[in-house]
């Protein structure tokens, strides 16, 4: 079985509230229900923080216990050396995620300051984005590892 942590930044606890025009009308909570359902073969947690040292403690608690992790940094992703340095110091995959499509928004979301220490970057399928995300990884491991047991 395979524990892959999922973290989303900053203002994601309000999905489904905050703009739903962008970010659909569905709360991530009630979409990780669904996840963890269709995906009973992976060990998820369910991580959210509004705070860029919170997210950073968040990363460095999975180093020695995941096997690959999901995160959606919000705006820190076009912003923190912080979190591009925690991520750094893992050595499992990452996948970068967005609900959004962010190369079609404004020009400061088309920088991800993360990008290039993840093993891909997701974006523009709305919550769907983290199953595609998982199912990516998955594949990986599989391809790649061992499963361990338990
Ligand atoms: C986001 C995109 C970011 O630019 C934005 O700041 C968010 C959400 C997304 O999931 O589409 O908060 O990461």
């Amino acid at each position: 079985m395979w524990t892959i942590p999922i973290i989303n930044g900053p203002n994601l606890n309000l999905t489904g509230i905050r703009e739903i025009e962008i970010y659909g009308s569905e709360s991530f909570e009630e979409y990780f229900l669904l996840l963890k359902n269709d995906l009973p073969n992976v060990k998820f947690s369910y991580h959210q923080s509004n705070h860029e040292g919170a997210l950073v403690d968040i990363i460095q608690s999975f180093r020695l216990t995941a096997d690959a992790l999901i995160i959606n940094p919000g705006a820190y992703t076009h912003t923190s050396v912080a979190l591009r340095d925690a991520l750094s110091s893992v050595d499992f995959p990452i996948a970068e995620v967005h609900i959004s499509s962010v190369r079609n928004r404004e020009t400061f979301r088309q920088t991800s300051m993360i990008q290039d220490v993840c093993y891909f970057q997701l974006s523009g399928y709305g919550l769907e984005s983290y199953r595609m995300a998982c199912l990516r990884l998955l594949e990986y491991l599989n391809a790649t590892a061992s499963s361990p047991v338990s």
